[in-house]
């Protein structure tokens, strides 16, 4: 791990940002917890997306407002689900396992085929390693009852098609929503919550007329690429790549684009890591559903406006909520020697856990009751923070480490003139607020939360 990894992880645990999983049980590989700071960034982040992709998203090629509704589907669907997806026989890692210290490899991570990269032994030859994870449903546990757990959340909106538009009045071009957790049995976990077992997705399956895949492609592609910029990883360590042929999933056909969003991670290999993937999934999915349910033309869409049936395609902006959550904490992390902390979390005031903390100076004259008053008042709209003892230095010190954008200071002028110190995070400049003011103040640098 690098350098920086190193100290972001420490400062993850030491602040209440991400756990390892079952930590007082020497952990599990490849599962992670958030804690209250972790919980908040991640669900602003889904907030955020939730709000600008689903409930208000802008532009497009038509003249019309995009069209798009949530789905909220289960982690364990019907195994023919995965059958007709292509993952049941499909959804594969090579591996090799070494012959002398019996350790696993991801094959396309090894740079020698042939030998360890630990103890120099002799690697078996690949082996085809299904990534989903097994469950059973039901009291007895038997091939009829075996299922999976879903690697995707994406099939839980193709197998609704049908029943989204018959029961909501959707017309093509739309997309389908959804924000939840899948599962993958990855065989070397890794580079902290990066390559994770057990992680949610934020996924659209947007459906269109075959004709128009090129033009939504293109605006699914830059449409998501400024909204990760828009939340603060603005810069040269996001970029926007092409898959080369080679790379194309199974339900690409030639000629279909594939585009990873990538973050510039600092891990040991430093190097773009994928944060989000715009496919154009043609009509492969809805086509396969159609034969394996035996639904067959009934899953075709009908479209008024041409008086013509057929499967749509699909352009599918698929992101990651904890690859997003990391990359946000890996941009927000900055060393500052000149702080009492050494460190300051820089993150968008939007994706901020805590928008604004608030400090009585002292515990004395009614300072902590004016400071409780704002405060009762403040978190009825933000995520906001009363903190009363400790030095002043200890607390902004803290708040630093949090990423709080505004810390506000009841003092002795408060008593007399109602006005508090408003502290900025990033320069440290220091203003005057009428008490009064303070909402309007957070309104106007953060906006609803
Ligand atoms: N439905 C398409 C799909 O699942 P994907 O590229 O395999 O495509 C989409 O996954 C996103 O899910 C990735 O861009 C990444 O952010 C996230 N993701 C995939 N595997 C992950 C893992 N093992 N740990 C954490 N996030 C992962």
């Amino acid at each position: 791990m690098s350098i920086k990894m190193e100290k972001l992880v420490a400062l993850c645990h030491r602040r209440g940002f991400i756990f390892q999983s079952s930590e007082i049980y020497g952990g599990i590989n490849g599962f992670w917890d958030y804690g209250p700071l972790g919980v908040e960034l991640k669900r602003n982040l889904k907030d955020a997306w939730w709000q600008d992709i689903v409930r208000c998203p802008q532009g497009g090629p038509e003249d019309r407002p995009i069209s798009m509704v949530g789905l909220d589907s289960t982690i364990i669907m019907n195994r023919r689900v995965w059958e007709a997806s292509g993952h049941a026989t499909g959804f594969c890692d090579a591996m090799s396992a070494c012959k002398g210290c019996k350790k696993l490899f991801r094959t396309d991570f090894l740079t020698d085929r042939v030998v360890c990269p630990e103890c120099g032994g002799v690697l078996t030859e690949p082996r085809q390693f299904n990534l989903m994870f097994q469950t059973h449903a039901g009291a007895v546990q038997d091939d009829a009852s075996m299922t999976y757990l879903r690697p995707e959340t994406a099939q839980g909106i193709f197998a609704n098609f049908r029943n989204v538009t018959d029961t909501s009045r959707v017309k093509i071009p739309f997309g389908i929503a959804q924000i939840g957790k899948a599962f993958r049995n990855e065989v070397t976990p890794r580079n902290f919550t990066f390559r994770s077992r057990e992680f949610e997705q934020m996924e659209i399956e947007f459906f269109i007329r075959p004709d128009t895949a090129g033009e939504w492609y293109q605006f699914w592609r830059d449409t998501r690429f400024k909204w990760w910029q828009s939340i603060g990883l603005a810069g040269t360590n996001l970029q926007l790549r092409e898959h080369d042929r080679d790379e194309l999933a199974h339900y690409a056909k030639d000629g279909a684009g594939t585009s990873d969003i990538e973050y510039k991670f600092p891990f040991t290999d430093p190097g773009f890591g994928e944060l989000e993937g715009v496919a154009h999934r043609t009509d492969f999915d809805l086509r396969q559903h159609a034969e394996f349910s035996g639904l067959g033309d009934k899953l075709k869409y009908y479209d008024q406006e041409k008086n013509e049936r057929y499967f749509p395609h699909v352009i599918e902006p698929s992101a990651g909520a904890d690859r997003g959550t990391l990359a946000l904490l890996c941009e927000a992390y900055t060393d500052d020697p000149g702080r009492p902390s050494g460190v300051v979390m820089k993150f968008h005031p939007r994706m901020a856990p805590i928008k604004a903390a608030i400090f009585p100076l002292v515990d004395k004259d009614g300072m902590s009751e004016i400071a409780t008053n704002l405060y009762t008042d403040l978190r009825k709209t933000w995520n906001v923070q009363l903190d009363i003892k400790q030095n002043i230095g200890k607390r902004y010190a803290r708040m630093d480490e949090a990423g709080t954008p505004f810390c506000f200071t009841i003092d002795t002028q408060t008593l007399s003139d109602q006005t508090v110190t408003v502290r900025f995070r990033d320069t440290l400049e220091q203003q005057r607020v009428h008490i009064s003011q303070v909402r309007a103040f957070l309104y106007t640098a953060i906006g609803n939360p």
